[in-house]
């Protein structure tokens, strides 16, 4: 009953939908069990370039369903877009490859605009957050007044629901000074979602289980990063979900199993969308090798967003803690290719607050931003090429020895190094 997981081991960002494109061939279901549109993942097919933010990317295999589990939460609109935007690409969506749990939450024109409006009234305090509504949702799930996508089956019930919904997040919006929503809109456009989503509605807890005992595979697709977890990251800058492996679990809701695989997938060097501590956080000119300029897809400018996004260096400590919080067995770092142009690499192994150095942080990540990083220094392999790499072999000594150092920092032994954007730009080595 094999249950693989594929995690982000940083603050989101680290590529994880390519590995997901490149397991998913060999995986009956590909899941999604948290977060919502605040995810973007992009998988590249030859020339095509798909943005997903909510569907799984497994929907790219055409052989492949694809779940989106009880642990997320939907905003129907964007579903739809997503939905339309991949059928225009020639790919198959129907009730019978994409099924969405009827536990899923959904996301209301109330909550995006809660969102804005608390972010507003934070000032120095601001998170960050995409916009798109998650923590106003999850926190109506906590609060059991939330809407769920078996609502949708009922649009009568559903008015009624929405009524209330929105006449009370109008209260809050009041007095948080932002404008106010249309009720009758807002109803309006549900019935519509009602009518063309209420097909693929499902009981994918059910399904999953089936799947499992038949002995077929399970690919869980994380979103967001293990340090925007909403236990364990840098809380409060974080997300309202649980990012690591433990939401798998829950979100999917197929009960506690021991998964066959836990894969991190982090990028050789860090990231971060939003505020909160980030140690490591480069500028000026190592800031815009990582980051690029904003002339290709892959730079560092956020998919759902368009955020450019803070860089720096490797994190081993953080990766460490990200593996020990997943159980991570095998790691798959990303973007190798973009340090290609640095003359030295730093990684931080270590930390340091006054006077004493820690190589685990002693409350985890509550207050990191107290720590100053120790740096191991690597060459760079500059004027060398890693694109071109297939095998272990293929890459420059310089970047073997940087790899190494990755997985020895980070305690977890290196499965794929991707250097490049396409898909079969990946090394794969053995375990
Ligand atoms: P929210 O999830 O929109 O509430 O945002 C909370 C924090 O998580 C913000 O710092 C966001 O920038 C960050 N965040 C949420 N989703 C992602 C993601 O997919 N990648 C990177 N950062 C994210």
């Amino acid at each position: 009953m094999p249950l693989d997981i594929i995690v982000g081991s940083q603050w989101g960002d680290e590529g994880k939908g390519r590995f997901v494109d490149l397991l998913a061939r060999n995986a009956q279901i590909v899941a999604r069990f948290n977060g919502g549109d605040n995810a973007g993942h992009t998988v590249t097919v030859g020339s095509q370039i798909f943005k997903l933010h909510l569907v799984p990317s497994g929907i790219i295999h055409p052989n492949t369903l694809n779940i989106m589990g009880n642990g997320m939460v939907i905003h129907p609109g964007s579903l739809l877009d997503e939905m339309k935007m991949l059928k225009d690409g020639g790919v198959e969506i129907n009730p019978k490859r994409l099924f969405i749990s009827y536990a899923a939450h959904i996301i209301t024109p109330a909550h995006r605009a809660l969102d804005k409006a608390m972010e507003a009234v934070r000032g120095k305090r601001l998170i960050g957050t995409t916009g798109r509504g998650i923590g106003p949702a999850y926190t109506d799930k906590a609060s059991r007044q939330g809407l769920r996508m078996v609502d949708l089956l009922d649009p009568e019930a559903l008015m009624e629901k929405l009524d209330d919904h929105v006449s009370q997040a109008n209260q809050t919006l009041e007095r948080c000074q932002a404008a106010v929503l249309n009720v009758k809109e807002v109803q309006e456009q549900y019935w519509e979602y009602s009518r063309i989503l209420a097909p693929y509605i499902a009981d994918t807890s059910r399904m999953a289980a089936e799947v499992l005992v038949r002995g077929e595979a399970i690919l869980a697709e994380g979103a967001q990063g293990s340090l925007l977890d909403v236990d364990m990251g840098t809380y409060p800058f974080v997300t309202s979900s649980t990012c690591t492996s433990a939401g798998v679990m829950n979100g999917l809701g197929i009960g506690a199993r021991a998964p066959r695989r836990v894969i991190g997938v982090t990028k050789a060097f860090q990231t971060r969308v939003g505020s909160g501590p980030f140690p490591t956080e480069q500028s000026d000119e190592i800031a815009l090798a990582l980051r690029g300029t904003g002339s290709n897809p892959w730079d560092e400018y956020g998919t759902t967003t368009g955020r450019a996004r803070r860089v720096g260096w490797l994190d081993a400590v953080l990766l460490r803690y990200a593996a020990r919080i997943n159980g991570l067995t095998e790691l798959a770092i990303t973007k190798l290719d973009i340090l290609q142009g640095l003359d030295e690499l730093n990684i931080c192994t270590a930390y340091q607050k006054d006077g004493q150095t820690y190589t685990d942080l002693p409350f985890g990540l509550s207050n990191l931003a107290d720590f100053t990083p120790v740096y191991t220094t690597l060459p760079g392999w500059k004027p060398k090429d890693v694109t071109a790499a297939r095998t272990w072999d293929d890459l420059p000594a310089e970047a073997q020895q940087y790899i190494q150092a990755v997985a020895q920092h980070g305690g977890v032994p290196v499965r794929w190094i991707s250097v490049g954007a396409e898909r079969d730009q990946v090394v794969t080595l053995e375990v």
